[in-house]
């Protein structure tokens, strides 16, 4: 047995060898395999009869079951191997061959190399009541990961051999403990100078997993702001740190020094990606950036400059916190739930609204500029925030502002609240919640109703922006403990609404 991720989960695949009915030497795979297993049989060969070990010389038949399910990558090799071992004898098992289950690309010396994917893989072993679980040596560490499943390193087809036929055993992958503890960061609050409002919003958005959009002239600290936000964002639990381990382990982008992500992820893609980098797609559908910041950050500097066809494709993954892609493989969906912090000019010239400089830029240009961004993803941000250049005074200031261990403390403290409240939701943090959530958690004290309409008529608040704001004010009212939204929550929230004219 062995198995195919599709997405971020597994499914099994049953690997059968025959031998003979046909044409001397002949090797196939059938069951829809891709260009990678039909190069399998190449590898798979050399690795055997470099193993020392008999390869048949009559036809060999493998068949990858079921057959309708389409398969890629080299994952097959090391079950494809063991099929034809069985059949030529030279694996004669001294347990039951049927509870186990293999994965591993082979080299054509008969080593194994790492695959992508091995946790949803062991996950799935591990539901099927699968005892054994072998898997390429490099990859143990990150299959470990699920408990009660041994996970059997095989560095090649030889030892391997030794083990199955109860010669000489491998010893299973020991267990170990976690530590979350974050590196230190490059970046702390303390070392911005001024742009106190911008901090404080950024408390905001770490708290309650808010978007943000900051916009400013050149040079005022919209991108050594948004780089300090992972080093005021809360710990992950483990839970947490199980989801992106899944993702990246699909994507291929596991380092091989870690079995588990315990940091979250800060992505900051260029703004010359594609629309499928972003979003994730391609014939084998891969997660794409939004989903390897899942729990995470996304930021998008120079907002302005992307394309506006690909910032379209966050519209739905802003909104639902995952992106489904429908390609030949079948409808796959991954998670995609971050905090989208994006950083941008006002104009292009970067100082419109600048109190001290002048705007050197046409209207016209500025109307082009205002184009590029889409109504629709701008009502997704519930934060909307002006960085002003900051003046010579604050620069030169001594003085350090409070650390970002501080500020993680209460952000923490706001995340604890909002998980004992939203327990039976499913979700974490009060960004996610729905509007069924807002109706029930933000109700807003009666003194501050009037303030709520008249924000409702005179911003022009959509329906969504309205629930956002809601959500937003709920967060400032966890992170000052308070239990009811008051008028300053909200007052403070509806100061986030966007200012300028899109
Ligand atoms: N408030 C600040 N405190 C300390 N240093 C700052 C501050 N603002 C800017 N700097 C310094 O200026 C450099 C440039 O800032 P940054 O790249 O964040 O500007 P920006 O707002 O992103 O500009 P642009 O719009 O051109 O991208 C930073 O590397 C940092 O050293
Ligand atoms: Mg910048």
């Amino acid at each position: 047995m062995s198995a195919a991720v599709l997405g971020l989960d597994a499914e099994m695949i049953e690997v059968e060898a025959d031998l003979g009915g046909g044409e001397l030497g002949k090797f196939t795979v059938v069951g829809l395999p891709d260009a990678a297993i039909s190069e399998s049989r190449e590898r798979v060969k050399s690795a055997i009869k470099n193993s020392d070990f008999y390869f048949p010389k009559l036809k060999v038949t493998v068949n990858l079951a079921p057959a309708d399910l389409r398969k890629y990558g080299p994952n097959y090799d090391l079950p494809i191997a063991v099929s034809i071992l069985l059949i030529t004898k030279e694996l004669q098992p001294a347990g039951n061959i049927q509870e186990m289950m293999f994965v591993g690309e082979l080299a054509l010396s008969g080593l194994l190399r790492p695959i992508t994917g091995v946790l949803p893989i062991a996950i799935k072993a591990k539901k099927e009541n699968y005892k054994f679980l072998f898997v390429p040596e490099a990859n143990a560490r990150e299959a470990k990961l699920v408990d009660d499943l041994e996970i059997i390193p095989v560095k090649d087809l030889k030892e391997l051999v030794s083990h199955i036929n109860g010669r000489q055993k491998i010893r299973p992958a020991a267990s170990r403990q976690f530590e979350f503890t974050n590196p230190p960061f490059i970046f702390d609050m303390a070392h911005v100078k001024g742009q106190e409002h911008v901090k404080r919003a950024m408390e905001i958005a770490a708290a309650g997993a808010h978007n943000i959009l900051m916009s400013g002239a050149p040079g005022s600290g919209k991108t050594l702001i948004a780089r300090t936000l992972p080093s005021i964002l809360p710990d992950l639990s483990l839970e947490e740190a199980l989801e992106i381990t899944k993702i990246y382990s699909v994507a291929g982008k596991l380092p091989a020094s870690t079995a588990l992500v315990t940091t979250r992820p800060f992505r900051s893609p260029h703004h010359t990606a594609s629309g499928v980098a972003l979003v994730g797609g391609g014939a084998w559908p891969r997660p794409g950036e939004i989903s390897l910041a899942h729990r995470g950050v996304l930021f998008l500097d120079e907002f302005g400059e992307f394309p506006r066809p690909v910032l379209e494709n966050l519209r739905q993954p802003l909104e639902d916190g995952v992106i489904h892609v429908s390609r030949a493989a079948g409808n796959l969906s991954f998670p995609a739930k971050f905090i989208l912090v994006a950083a941008m000019n006002p104009c292009p010239c970067g100082f419109l609204g600048d109190k001290e400089r002048d705007c050197s830029c046409s209207a016209a240009q500025i109307q082009n500029y205002k184009r590029c961004i889409s109504g629709p993803i701008l009502d997704r941000i519930d934060m909307h925030i002006e960085v002003p250049r900051i003046k010579f005074e604050k620069l030169t200031a001594e003085s350090y502002g409070e650390e970002s261990a501080e500020i993680k403390k209460r952000v923490e403290e706001a995340r604890a609240i909002q998980r004992n409240r939203l327990l039976d939701w499913a979700i974490i943090a009060n960004a996610e919640m729905s509007s069924d959530a807002v109706r029930k958690f933000c109700q807003v004290e009666a003194g501050s109703k009037n303030l709520l309409r008249q924000a409702v008529d005179q911003l022009h608040l959509s329906a969504r922006s309205y629930f956002r704001v809601l959500k937003l004010a709920r967060t400032i009212a966890d992170l000052a403990g308070a239990e009811g939204i008051k008028l300053p929550h909200l007052a403070e929230a509806l100061q986030y609404r966007p200012k300028l004219d899109y």
